[in-house]
């Protein structure tokens, strides 16, 4: 096999309409030829989350502009790329669809292999764009629609070891911003505006802290904070206080339920050197990362957090794991459909829905 390979990533799960294109370098890890994100905050931002319809139809309006604006950016040519990587899920239909099946276009008439890549996996993989990491590794993903302790034993090999079972962090986020009126994209203002308030001011519930092994639970600490807003009467003050409050807490839990994780990892795994990585889009928030930074000197591992640029939706991180998944001969059929859910760990149990037992 060829030694630099180099992908294009094309990325519409959710959000934002992003194209990228990656090559491996020597060092293991990845030049970024090109990585073009257009955001759809604008779109969005008048009715405080993503609407599914209005995603999709600013996908189709943008998708073209945006993969040649990776081409050029990237300065070579079709010709000289030797792979498409399209996610292919978990998402929205009517998002996933528009990337997907320009990418299948675009692997079809140029003659190149096609690689349904499940946004997950970008994800999880995005680290070693910028550091050449070795596995196991365990894996802390914290994005807008999952929340997910698992353990990366290699490319396509992920053993689930907890989940969220009602809100995933980001929603938790997103939902909080939006109750305290912070503005929206959520996540990013509650860490802006917590600093400016009193962390203690508010005792908020750590849902099923003390059972459930490293599963996690934030739908009881969101009605908290629903409780709390509608008692303050638009005091600025208290929803300072009450962002840093509602910041806390969920430090408090990533603190305790991660501790529990690395435990699990090292049973699980006998790895002499542990190592967290932290991704997704709620890993762009500083004071988790110094939080988790704390345990990992408490506990001796080590911790790896993707740039800013790779935590949120980007097309860098879909190429990457397509380059990953193409040298395993992962490749997929033009037929390939897009999936709304798609786990990483297809063993692992679905923990949402009534009659679950902890
Ligand atoms: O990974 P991502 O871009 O999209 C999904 O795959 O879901 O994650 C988006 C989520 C949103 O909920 C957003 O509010 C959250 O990441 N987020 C943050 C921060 N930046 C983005 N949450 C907390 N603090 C931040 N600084
Ligand atoms: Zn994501």
């Amino acid at each position: 096999m060829k030694e630099k390979i180099t992908f294009l990533g094309i990325e519409t799960s959710c959000d934002e309409t992003a194209a990228a294109v990656i090559r491996e370098n020597e060092k293991g890890t990845a030049d970024i030829l090109s990585n073009v994100v257009s955001s759809q905050v604008n779109e969005h931002k008048e009715f405080g989350g993503v609407v599914p319809e209005l995603a999709a139809r600013a996908h189709i309006e943008n998708i073209d502009f945006i993969i040649k604006k990776s081409l050029k950016d990237s300065k070579i040519t079709l010709e000289k790329i030797d792979g498409i990587a399209a996610t292919a899920g978990p998402g929205l239909i009517v998002c996933l669809t528009v990337g997907l099946n320009i990418g299948k276009s675009i692997a079809a008439f140029s003659n190149k292999p096609l690689i349904g890549v499940n946004h997950l996996e970008g994800h999880a993989l995005s680290p070693g764009l910028e550091n050449k990491i070795e596995f196991p590794y365990l894996l802390l993903l914290i994005s807008g629609g999952h929340t997910q302790y698992l353990i990366v034993r290699d490319v396509n090999n992920y053993e689930q070891l907890g989940t969220t079972i009602d809100d995933a962090l980001g929603e938790a986020f997103d939902k909080t911003a939006k109750m305290l009126d912070l503005g929206y994209p959520g996540g990013p203002n509650v860490e802006k505006f917590s600093k400016l308030g009193n962390k203690n001011y508010y005792k908020l519930p750590e849902p099923i802290i003390n059972k459930a092994g490293c599963n996690l639970s934030f739908a009881g600490l969101k009605t908290a904070v629903l409780r709390e807003s509608k008692k303050i009467n638009g005091n600025k003050k208290l929803r300072y206080n009450l962002a840093a409050s509602f910041q806390n807490t969920i430090n408090k839990i990533l603190y305790k339920k991660t501790k529990i994780a690395i435990k699990a990892f090292k049973e699980k795994t006998q790895a002499k050197k542990v190592q967290l990585i932290v991704a997704g889009g709620v890993a762009a928030n500083n004071s988790i990362r110094e939080n988790l930074s704390n345990l990992a000197e408490e506990m001796n591992f080590k911790t790896i957090y993707p740039d800013l640029k790779f935590c949120g939706d980007n097309a860098a991180m879909i190429a990457w794991a397509g380059i990953k998944r193409f040298k395993k001969n992962l490749t997929n059929n033009i037929d390939i459909s897009a999936r709304s859910r798609w786990p990483l760990d297809k063993n692992a149990p679905y923990m949402k829905g009534p009659g679950l037992k902890l």
